[in-house]
């Protein structure tokens, strides 16, 4: 049975929670390989909208087992009230969630140390969401980190917190937050496992496992709009790394890819609207960060990036998030590329921004497709709109979402 891998084309937000949750439907284990507090997984369940951050999507179905990979960075503290949040809600989040030990744990003097990096950077701050994400990667790749096993070993770690807390200068405003991020770390290290073991079984008894992304690829560290992206590797080769897995063994990647373009903090997005359109998507998209409230900036379809995207994960298809949003606009546009010569590698950097897009127009649609049961039941625009997404995408739309309801979902045949 497969293993999926599911990675955002964009700068994350793309629905990824709701995709990631469809697909969990059956599966044995729902692993999360990036990113930490940042991300805000939102999956909505009749009237009740839940908001993951750090706990895999699939501890919200029954039976399936939650997996933290080696290359996320913990917030113990916030991953214990998320999973009693989950429990409330009848969900035996924390019995059903196991965590490589040798990922890393957020201390809460990252968080100021983050702070006091996007104050001295100024007018060219990152505008990260402060959840000390960028410097739990530093420490990490400078070796001074915290890691979920040395929490085995309660005095030491508590030790070495406290130590660390004086290093940095922040000891006094932070004393009780590091006794509650000890006694909270020594809580998750319980839920330590050789995860790669735990998958490769799953695999070899025919069972499926999703391998849940975070952020999205554009704002990958590698591949993404470099400074302006997260500190993560957030592409479907880092599931690898992340949970201890051989490429051989990944049988599909699954893009997730918005009908529109948003982004959150700073950086170039050469489709970005300004004016009515871009208001009327942010209303209707609900679009604000589920992790800092945040409003999104917004704009049309980027097709040069969405490809970009999709050939540097190896995407088999792609599920089209937010369609439905779009619904009511006279006409859309779509961007299909860049005026001027074409660039001899991809350009993610600050040439980004002066690039000017390359628009079609394409039809849009009357009324709510929301309650739309099947393909055919879409208006033909619609489906027009799909279709040329997966044609400029470079691979095909096997599912769309028309609503924020775990049910608003259509399937495409091959
Ligand atoms: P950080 O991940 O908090 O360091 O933020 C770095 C950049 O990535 C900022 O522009 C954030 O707004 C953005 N970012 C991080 N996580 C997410 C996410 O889950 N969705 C959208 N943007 C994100």
């Amino acid at each position: 049975m497969p293993l999926v891998v599911v990675v955002g084309l964009g700068w994350g937000d793309e629905g990824k929670g709701k995709v990631v949750d469809c697909l969990s439907d059956g599966a044995a284990i729902v692993a999360r390989f990036s990113g930490g507090a940042n991300a805000g997984h939102t999956v909505l369940i009749g009237d009740r909208k839940l908001v993951l951050h750090q706990l895999p999507t699939g501890l919200l179905r029954e039976g399936v087992t939650g997996v933290i990979g080696a290359g996320c960075v913990i917030d113990p503290s916030a991953l214990r009230e998320e999973a009693s949040i989950l429990e409330a809600e009848g969900a035996e989040a924390w019995r059903r969630l196991r965590v490589s030990p040798h990922a890393h744990l957020v201390h809460p003097c990252y968080r100021l140390e983050e702070k006091a990096d996007e104050e001295a950077r100024g007018a060219a701050a990152i505008g990260t969401t402060l959840r000390g994400i960028g410097p739990a990667y530093v420490h990490k790749f400078s070796r001074t980190g915290l890691r979920v096993e040395d929490a085995l070993d309660h005095r030491r770690f508590r030790d070495v917190s406290l130590a660390m807390a004086e290093r940095s200068g922040t000891f006094q405003g932070l004393h009780e937050e590091i006794e509650r991020f000890v006694e909270d770390s020594c809580a998750v290290a319980l839920a330590a496992d050789d995860i790669s073991s735990t998958i490769l079984t799953a695999l070899r008894d025919g069972k499926r496992v999703i391998a849940e992304g975070a952020q999205g690829t554009l704002l990958d560290p590698d591949s993404g709009t470099y400074p302006y992206v997260t500190s993560g590797s957030c592409v479907s080769g880092a599931a690898c790394v992340s949970l201890g897995i051989g490429p051989s063994r990944v049988d599909e990647v699954v893009g997730v890819v918005k009908a529109y373009a948003t982004r959150v903090g700073s950086g170039p997005f050469p489709t970005e609207l300004d004016g009515p359109v871009a208001d009327y998507i942010r209303r209707r998209g609900n679009e604000y960060g589920a992790t800092t409230g945040r409003s999104r900036r917004c704009g049309w379809f980027d097709g040069a990036l969405a490809a970009y995207a999709s050939r540097l994960n190896g995407c088999d298809w792609l599920a089209l998030t937010l369609l439905d949003v779009l619904g009511g606009l006279d006409s859309l546009k779509v961007s299909t590329g860049y005026q001027g010569p074409s660039p001899a590698f991809p350009v993610l950097g600050e040439g980004l921004s002066v690039l000017r897009p390359l628009y079609e127009d394409l039809p849009g649609w009357e009324g709510e497709i929301a309650g739309a049961r099947g393909w055919d039941a879409l208006p033909e625009a619609a489906q027009c709109y799909v279709l040329r997404i997966g044609e400029l995408s470079g691979a095909p739309v096997r599912l769309v979402s028309t609503g924020p309801e775990r049910s608003e979902v259509i399937w495409r045949s091959p």
